[in-house]
């Protein structure tokens, strides 16, 4: 399995992606949330990291600085859609009782044959249909860039089922790509609008941060938001 940082690393995630672009179009009109594109990404990258585009093989600054200053002392966190397991990995390094679940059975395997000796409990799983006892189950739940990677008329659907595995008085973290209100944009990814990163605030939770950045690359800058969200 390969997985370093590097010019040949680059070089290979450039060329996975000029393969995999034509495809992901090819798929998205018969599969519109795209479960059949993720899976043929694990599938092809086969074992290789750089394959998969949105696989940085560490967490994000901002989630890691977050988890930092808030360990979990063995309370219940949930990271969705995890992908090879980086957040997953750094919630259950920060103290928290972790799972994580991704619709792809093969990200799972890989995540689990990344880290062999992790107390993570890493399942397949989908999203719009999680299993029941997970609602309202989990102290902190983490959400990275998965609300964008799927078209906007499934936004709602994701944002609200994301909401709905908070526990009462429990936290959510958002960290997710933007755009401005009724902007065009031709994903993927398809970034939040405000009144997609607001929906939480309709949805019981309280933001206690919202803050706004700019991933700069040399050829554009790219607006986030990293959120987090207590639920009432
Ligand atoms: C852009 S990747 C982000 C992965 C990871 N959260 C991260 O931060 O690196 C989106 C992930 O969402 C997963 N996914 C998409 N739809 C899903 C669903 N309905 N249920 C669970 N996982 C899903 C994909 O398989 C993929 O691993």
């Amino acid at each position: 399995m390969t997985g370093s940082a590097g010019d040949d690393f680059a070089r290979r995630r450039e060329e996975m992606k000029r393969r995999i672009n034509p495809l992901d179009r090819e798929l998205l009109a018969g599969n519109p949330d795209r479960k059949a594109f993720f899976d043929a990404v694990y599938n092809m990258a086969d074992g290789d990291a750089a394959a998969v585009p949105w696989a940085d093989l560490k967490p994000k600054d901002k989630i890691a600085e977050w988890l930092a200053k808030n360990p979990g002392n063995g309370k219940a966190a949930l990271d969705i859609a995890c992908g090879l397991g980086d957040h997953a990995e750094a919630l259950e390094g920060a103290g928290y009782k972790t799972t994580a679940f991704d619709i792809s059975e093969k990200a799972i395997s890989w995540a689990t044959q990344r880290f062999p000796d992790t107390s993570v409990d890493y399942l397949a799983a989908n999203l719009m249909e999680p299993p029941k006892d997970w609602k309202g189950g989990f102290d902190l739940v983490n959400e990275c860039y998965t609300i964008q990677s799927v078209p906007p008329p499934l936004h709602d659907k994701f944002a609200r089922a994301i909401a709905a595995l908070v526990k009462p008085g429990g936290t959510l973290l958002v960290y997710t790509r933007t755009r401005p209100q009724d902007s065009t944009h031709d994903g993927p990814p398809w970034p939040l609008m405000p009144s997609e990163t607001g929906i939480f605030a309709e949805l019981g939770f309280e933001a206690v941060t919202r803050e706004r950045f700019e991933i700069e690359r040399p050829d554009r800058r790219i607006s986030h938001e990293f959120g987090v969200w207590s639920k009432g």
